[in-house]
């Protein structure tokens, strides 16, 4: 054995380790140079007993040397074959096609109050919100409703007994201050006229609540929205000119509409305003009750009282205002023949929108 020797087999050992490319070439690599039978330098570390003192002492050395240099490079060439734990972590292929999360969207109500909002902005009117848990004031007395008159029957609802909840100092005298869940939108009329400045140009969308015997046309709570126009001269053929032009953008199709005289403490005159049923077609369906037509909207000239009550000259103002259910307005829309389905809480319902 000579140190020529050990050189050449490091040399031969570094040419077949450059040739190594997998983790299975890299194992027999080793056991052909360090293996314990017939390990190249294992052979020849065990050949080291039968060499002169003299060799041993410089040969001994550089064959461990050798020895570990093997080791070290073949420790150092698993690592880059055989990756870190952390390396064969699943990787992200950002070539896949994305997941796809579940998203809500909006009932078909809100679809509709948005449009309808947007028609109406288009048309110079502000869109107000107002309290659900409304005082009985708003909602009866200031609409000219005193609580003898008969018409509080039509809008018969949910009162909250807590006085804690009555409302104190009005700066108007107030017959009664209950809080209720309001009936109308027509609650925030009054609010309005005292709120903002004349000419006004409001609408006011929102959930109002009746207690009454549901079927496919009524349910407890729906929405409703409002519409308040006062300035001076203001007259029905105003009233009429805008609802036709809204039904026409917000339905973007062609409705007949009819008036017919209605009656409402707060307008005066006052109007019923019916449209065409679209679900059938006029041929008649439970929805219109087979008559054809759905009502749609109460309206009307604002009745002086209640301008009064808003703190408006009725001599120098006049003003119309509406009412109308969003609810209805969705079913001619997209042909649902049942209110009560909006709140159902049904996915099969909801989805389909
Ligand atoms: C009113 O609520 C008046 N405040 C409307 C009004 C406003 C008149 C301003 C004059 C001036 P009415 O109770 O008719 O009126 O309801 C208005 C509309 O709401 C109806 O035409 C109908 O479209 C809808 N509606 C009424 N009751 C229900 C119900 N239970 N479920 C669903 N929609 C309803």
């Amino acid at each position: 054995m000579t140190s020529q020797e050990i050189q050449n087999l490091k040399q031969e050992f570094t040419t077949e380790l450059e040739a190594v490319t997998t983790a299975d070439q890299l194992r027999d690599l080793e056991i052909a140079y360090l293996g314990r039978k017939q390990g190249k330098v294992t052979n020849l570390l065990r050949g080291l007993k039968d060499v002169s003192v003299e060799d041993r002492k410089t040969l001994g050395p550089l064959l461990q040397q050798l020895k570990s240099d093997i080791e070290t490079a073949i420790r150092a060439r698993q690592e880059s074959l055989e990756p870190r734990t952390y390396n064969l972590e699943p990787r992200v292929d950002v070539t896949l096609p994305g997941k796809k999360f579940p998203m809500g969207h909006y009932s078909p109500l809100t679809t509709m109050r948005r449009s309808v909002e947007e028609v109406f902005r288009s048309m110079g009117f502000m869109v107000v919100d107002g309290p659900e848990l409304e005082s009985e004031y708003f909602n009866f007395d200031a609409l000219n409703i005193p609580q003898w008159h008969p018409a509080r029957e039509m809008w018969d609802t949910f009162y909250v007994s807590d006085s804690a909840h009555r409302i104190p100092n009005y700066k108007l005298p107030i017959t009664n201050n209950r809080l209720l869940l309001r009936t109308h939108t027509s609650a925030m009329q009054v609010r309005i006229m005292r709120q903002f400045p004349l000419p006004l140009r409001a609408i006011v969308p929102g959930t109002v609540y009746r207690n009454e015997a549901t079927d496919a046309r009524h349910e407890k709570a729906f929405m409703n929205v409002e519409g308040l126009v006062v300035a001076e001269g203001i007259s029905l053929q105003h009233l009429i000119s805008v609802s036709r032009l809204f039904l026409k953008k917000v339905l973007a199709e062609d409705v007949e509409v009819r008036f017919r005289p209605g009656y409402f403490p707060f307008t005066e005159p006052s109007l019923e305003l019916d449209i065409s049923c679209l679900i059938c077609k006029q041929k008649g369906c439970a929805v219109c009750k087979k008559t054809g037509w759905l009502e749609f909207m109460g309206a009307g000239m604002v009745h002086p009282n209640v301008l009064k009550a808003g703190g408006i000259d009725p001599k120098k103002y006049t003003g119309f205002a509406f009412g109308f259910g969003l609810d209805r307005l969705v079913m001619l829309k997209y042909g649902i023949d049942d209110v009560r389905l909006f709140r159902s809480q049904d996915l099969r319902f909801i989805e389909q929108f």
